[in-house]
């Protein structure tokens, strides 16, 4: 199961199947069922997705009582935990868990809370592995040792257990060593890349992001096709040194990200130029535009219009508040094409494509 953020279910069923990591069965809010005949360490590789589990157990019927809580012992004490730990080693996960950790999460109206569904589990789980478990709702858990990650999640009647594959979370990037108030969400970024078309691109095309902060999208789109000519541009020189030293780890066969020091209104590339703008422009909820953009918004969709190639150039942009921002985007001449709202952190903005 791999879980992702709203919204997004449907691209990370594509890039598992294109992945060849095995065939979708489902999804389900925020979850992708998959199965697999040889699962490995290539799922590790998946970028659109938060964290990738292994299912222990589904159990049926629940409802909406506290009594309900005891139903979730049987799963969590017969679960094939043990048979899961070795094929979590298999898949190049950890294999010697010094501690139970439970997280669980419901949609929905309940009269018990998550922390009473995590004891249930845990206390079962604990006692099968012979590993402590400590509640969450006494404050945080501890950081040392190794983690056992089980993850319940309760989506109408229907829960399932499961175990994450990492003892870190995928999301959480090696490469993010510097980070900008508003940074992009890594898996978003990456959805953000493939939903542009950047895998179809040929090598040597340009991709653009005019508003770059510390280059997540690129690096994305870097890690989606190795060969392309990749472009950051950003108001802020500590956000491009940030974006400089997060693009360090590249493989052999990367070429260099290029970062400039630029206002987005005025960018300073030739019309036509580029194939892909992907980006997450600074009205968002944590960062303020700067430079021309404070006062003349449109400025920003002006420029996305004059770069981009007249023969099939596309943007992929993550809008806050498309009401407002994409009337701006159509009177500058860019028309979109596919839209789709994700929930991230408690906010709904649009990943919007658009074309000239
Ligand atoms: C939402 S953040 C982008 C975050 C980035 N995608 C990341 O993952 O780190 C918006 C960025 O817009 C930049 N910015 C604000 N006004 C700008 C302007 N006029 N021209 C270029 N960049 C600008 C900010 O410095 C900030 O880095």
């Amino acid at each position: 199961m791999a879980r992702t953020l709203r919204g997004l279910e449907e691209v990370s069923a594509r890039e598992i199947e294109e992945r060849g990591l095995g065939t979708v069965e489902r999804l389900r809010h925020r979850e992708v069922w998959f199965s697999s005949e040889d699962p490995g360490p290539r799922v590790l590789g998946l970028r659109t997705v938060d964290d990738v589990f292994l299912l222990a157990a589904t159990l049926d019927g629940i409802g909406h009582t506290k009594a309900e809580l005891d139903r979730f012992a049987a799963p969590a004490r017969t679960a094939p935990w043990r048979d899961l730990l070795n094929l979590r080693g298999r898949c190049g996960g950890p294999s010697s868990p010094t501690r139970i950790d439970v997280v669980a999460s419901f949609l929905g109206k309940r009269n018990f809370n998550r922390y009473d569904i995590e004891d249930a589990v845990g206390r079962e789980a604990s006692d099968v592995l012979g590993l402590p478990y400590r509640s969450r709702r006494e404050g945080r858990p501890p950081e040392d040792g190794e983690p056992f990650p089980i993850r319940v999640t309760l989506e109408g009647p229907e829960a399932a257990l499961a175990v994450r594959l990492t003892g870190r979370p995928m999301h959480r990037r090696a490469y993010k060593r510097e980070s900008v108030p508003g940074t992009l969400h890594p898996p978003l970024a990456a959805a953000m890349a493939r939903l542009a078309g950047v895998g179809d691109l040929a090598p040597g095309a340009r991709v653009l992001d005019p508003t770059c902060g510390t280059g997540t999208i690129l690096i994305e789109a870097r890690h989606l096709a190795p060969g392309l000519h990749l472009v950051g541009t950003d108001a802020d020189p500590d956000a491009l040194r940030g974006a400089a030293a997060n693009s360090a780890d590249a493989a052999e066969e990367d070429a260099p990200i290029a970062y400039a020091l630029a206002d987005a209104g005025r960018l300073p590339l030739a019309d036509g130029t580029v194939d892909r703008v992907v980006g997450n422009p600074p009205w968002g909820l944590q960062v303020e535009p700067h430079g021309s953009l404070a006062r003349h918004p449109k400025r920003y969709f002006g420029e996305v219009q004059r770069v981009l190639r007249r023969d099939g150039g596309r943007a992929v942009l993550l809008l806050h508040d498309p009401d407002t921002h994409l009337p701006l985007a159509e009177s500058v001449g860019l028309r979109v094409r596919d839209s789709l709202t994700v929930s991230l952190f408690g906010t709904h903005p649009s990943v919007v494509a658009l074309e000239r």
